[in-house]
């Protein structure tokens, strides 16, 4: 994507990957994404902020090469590979240029690429570096996502460039976001972000007294209205639940199912959200998404030779990494002739601090009384939502 001006001497100057549909061979990317870089030029000196993917670099480079300038300051945010893979190519050609980031950053990008001690500059938290007309300030954000994260303003235009935090994975050509990102940014957050939300809240308030115009992120499109994704981050990283129950299950041989059915309906009649989630069909990335807000989960699964079905062990593994703000877990399920499924749902919940709702494993298909137990499950999970004050 050719550069694109933001203020008077700020460019965006980065590459759109209109194609790439997985990141880290973990997450699907449907919408594609982009790697933001950016060029501030001033009276003095020239800052590149952030680069692009590895398989990107000819983009940048054109871009550079359009706009004709030298850089001085290479400044680094993260040094994951999607903004940092370019590093070498950019020293190669503009040789004067040294890379600025934080001592942890330094570090990464040490083990990860070949850069030579004497490029690099080390700032520290509030540490500012002036370019003439433009003075860029360095505030360090560790955990959003990774120990090395910082942001960096440039006050004079009111900028934040914040590489992953408030990013999205959306390739498009809108330079700034519209309101219908907010999915995107949630998704985003829920499979990158949502497990550092403890220490995100604290580097919100952080950013607190910053008089922030524009928010740039290294992932999606940049927002003239700051308020509207750092509001999303507040409400995403409060203790703070909804009315919601996500059920994500497996059914083998339609006995599961009939729970889920059942029990679905009878949380909708006690006035409760629910959102089944069948893994046959589901990108775990909707079961993130989901894990946002919700304030029970109920894990359904078959046995399968004694324990959960696969895909199942694999929705519980990722809810229990990414640690929601969840308060209430269930389980319930099938077994034709034996098993621990119960035990072994249990043993992998530990990052989760839930209180659990008594279970329900049957034998076969499920019985009038079964259904009388979930009914109960339904009863317990209402009143506790109740008790929580968040059935309207
Ligand atoms: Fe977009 Fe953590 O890299």
């Amino acid at each position: 994507m050719i550069y694109r001006m933001i203020k008077e001497n700020v460019y965006s100057v980065g590459a759109i990957d209109w194609d790439r549909r997985i990141f880290d061979e973990l997450i699907q990317i449907p919408n594609g994404t982009s790697y933001n870089s950016f060029i501030i030029k001033g009276n003095n000196k020239t800052a590149l902020i952030d680069t692009v993917d590895p398989t990107k670099t000819d983009e940048l480079l054109d871009n550079l090469k359009r706009l004709n300038v030298d850089i001085d300051y290479l400044v680094v945010n993260h040094a994951e590979q999607d903004h940092s893979g370019t590093i070498p190519d950019i020293l190669k050609i503009y040789k004067n240029a040294i890379v600025v980031t934080n001592s942890k950053c330094k570090e990464l990008l040490s083990e990860f690429l070949p850069i030579p001690d004497e490029k690099f500059k080390i700032v520290s938290d509030r540490e500012k570096l002036e370019l003439g007309g433009k003075e860029l300030e360095f505030i360090i954000t560790p955990w959003v996502h990774w120990p090395d994260t910082m942001v960096t303003y440039l006050q004079d235009d009111k900028i934040l460039f914040s590489c992953d935090f408030f990013g999205s994975h959306r390739a498009t050509s809108d330079l700034f976001a519209s309101k219908d990102i907010y999915m995107a940014a949630k998704k985003y957050y829920s499979e990158i972000m949502m497990p550092f939300r403890a220490i995100i809240r604290k580097n919100l308030e952080k950013l607190e007294n910053i008089d922030i115009g524009i928010i740039a992120p290294s992932h999606g499109p940049l927002y003239n209205n700051p308020e509207f994704i750092i509001d999303a981050y507040k409400d995403w990283t409060s203790d703070n639940t909804k009315n919601e129950v996500i059920i994500p299950y497996i059914s083998m041989h339609g006995s599961t199912q009939r729970m889920v059915d059942y029990l679905v309906n009878s949380l909708v009649e006690r006035g409760v959200n629910v959102k089944p989630l069948n893994l046959t069909c589901t990108d775990m990335g909707e079961v993130a998404l989901n894990l946002v807000d919700a304030t029970t989960m109920v894990i359904a699964s078959p046995t399968v030779l004694t324990g959960p079905h696969p895909s199942v062990v694999y929705a519980t593994y990722l809810a229990n990494a990414l640690k929601p703000k969840l308060k209430l877990v269930s389980v319930m399920g099938s077994y034709g002739w034996g098993g621990r499924m119960l035990d072994q749902i249990r043993g992998m919940i530990g990052n989760l601090k839930v209180e659990i709702i008594t279970p329900l494993i049957i034998k076969g298909f499920p019985s009038q009384e079964d259904y009388k137990k979930l009914d109960e499950m339904a009863d317990e999970i209402t009143s506790k939502h109740k008790i929580l004050g968040i059935i309207k």
